[in-house]
């Protein structure tokens, strides 16, 4: 759907129903949640997350749950069929690599592969379910595996502890960080690529397998979602690529071992990080033979505005859905 401009409008009004009606209630997803409840984060889990821009929940995700999803991963894959649009994703130069593919990938299910993947001629190197980077961006209302485990109660739960009112289901990244290939993911925030006003993107993100300092696991940088968001990626003027708009030049914090800002996650498989919008974290190439299998959820508040220059749009027919909605 890329470069059709009614999406965008079409999109923008949905995002923006509710706060048209009423009070913004809504600021940032580290304000008091008001509704707040034990059963799932305790008050020293919101605290360190209002503290730290993160929070690390092991044991979130069953081992059958963990399973169920890496299968549905390793089925889709299978039954990819790679065209002559060889989509890469590097979030380290995606204005390069941000074609129609990418911008559409918001309402489908499209398999990203490796950068290092191919060779001179061309061709893959090795084999089509070792080589792809991931699959997004819209499992969780397209696939019923994906769908039934982002809609969970328990999820919507958290999101609602933590202050994210209205939490809608945006964007969601089966990860393979795969073994030798596993490309390093930049230094960034979240909120320059899902931009809303106020900024209100978290990030659950699901260890599928053990994330360890040899297979790329992930680094935050403690309190660092206090500082300003340092830009925006935006669709161009002609909405057929992205541009990234600067906002702020304060530097994002340098990886190790030039930095000492950013710390290191490990975590054992079914752990959930959640991420604030705005937190700085980065990931390492995976030089380890092992994969580092992981699942994201991006959400947004429904009672914030979502500018339609975001690369990611929905069409009209499907319109983003709240955290906790039936399957
Ligand atoms: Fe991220």
């Amino acid at each position: 759907m890329g470069g059709r401009r009614e999406d965008l409008d079409v999109f923008d009004r949905v995002a923006n129903g509710r706060a048209e009606h009423g009070e913004i209630h809504v600021s940032e997803a580290t304000q008091a949640p008001e509704r707040y409840d034990p059963d799932v984060l305790d008050r020293d889990q919101v605290a360190a997350y209002q503290r730290d821009g993160f929070l690390v929940v092991p044991e979130f995700v069953a081992a059958a749950d963990r399973q169920r999803l890496r299968q549905r991963a390793i089925d889709i894959v299978d039954a990819w069929q790679p065209s002559e649009v060889r989509t890469v994703f590097t979030t380290n130069q995606q204005e390069r690599v941000s074609n129609g593919e990418f911008l559409a990938s918001g309402s489908t299910v499209w398999c990203f592969f490796e950068e290092d993947a191919f060779g001179p001629d061309g061709e893959l190197t090795q084999a089509k379910e070792l080589s792809i980077n991931k699959i997004g961006h819209a499992q969780h209302d397209l696939d019923d595996e994906f769908e039934r485990f982002a809609y969970q109660p328990r999820l919507a739960e958290v999101a609602a502890d933590l202050g994210l009112v209205d939490a809608l289901a945006l964007q969601s990244m089966y990860i393979f960080k795969q073994p030798h290939i596993g490309g390093e993911v930049g230094c960034h925030q979240d909120a320059t690529f899902l931009y809303t006003d106020p900024m209100t993107v978290t990030g659950f993100w699901f260890a599928i397998e053990d994330a360890t300092l040899d297979n790329g696991c992930l680094w935050a940088a403690p309190g660092g979602h206090l500082g300003p968001l340092r830009q925006v990626f935006k669709r161009n003027a002609t909405n057929d690529g992205t541009v990234f708009e600067p906002l702020d030049d304060t530097p994002l914090p340098a990886p190790p071992p030039a930095g000492d800002t950013l710390v290191p996650l490990e975590v054992a498989a079914g752990t959930m990080v959640v991420l604030h919008g705005r937190l700085p974290h980065w990931s390492a190439v995976n030089t380890s033979p092992t994969s580092r299998h992981a699942y994201s959820l991006h959400c947004i508040s429904g009672a914030a505005e979502y500018p339609d220059w975001n690369w990611l749009q929905r069409p009209a027919d499907m319109p983003l859905r709240a955290l906790g909605s039936a399957a």
